[in-house]
């Protein structure tokens, strides 16, 4: 079965932004579901933006991003990358959430229009993975 990984950008709304217990809230339900889906990856939240990569099978991932669009904590959901992947960069984490890299903080504040986006959101996603395999 092929797998998949997403990573997109969003608007946080409201309080989702900035206060702890959204963050936690969400942190719950991600590792309740996607324990139960097979569906790992990374949360980070900067400055008023999450930054998610979500990997699993293709009809989790959907519907997984069904619920995501349905959910008024955000909004403006851009898909940075989509693509195939061999292996899981998140194998031991329903949802890890860090700190936004020094990356993703460059990425945000240049703007997403540009066309190494992908490529950046890409390097951003698997240097998370370092580091958190780095300190696991
Ligand atoms: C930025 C953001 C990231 C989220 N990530 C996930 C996720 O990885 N997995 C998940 O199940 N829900 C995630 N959610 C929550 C879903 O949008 C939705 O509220 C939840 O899946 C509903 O689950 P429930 O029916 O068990 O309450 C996220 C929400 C936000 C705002």
């Amino acid at each position: 079965m092929s797998l998949f990984r997403i990573v997109y950008v969003s608007d946080a709304v409201g309080d989702a932004g900035v206060g702890l217990l959204p963050l936690i809230d969400i942190i719950g339900a991600s590792d309740r579901n996607n324990r139960r889906d097979h569906v790992t990856g990374v949360l980070m939240r900067h400055d008023g933006r999450f930054f998610q990569a979500i990997e699993g099978a293709r009809v989790d991932l959907d519907r997984l991003m069904g619920r995501l669009r349905a959910d008024r904590r955000h909004t403006n959901i851009r898909i940075l990358a989509e693509l195939v992947i061999d292996q899981r960069l998140f194998p031991g984490w329903a949802m890890a959430q860090t700190d936004a890299s020094p990356g993703l903080e460059r990425l945000l504040a240049e703007g997403l229009d540009h066309p190494s986006v992908s490529a950046s959101a890409d390097r951003i996603v698997s240097e998370a993975s370092r580091s958190l395999a780095a300190v696991s």
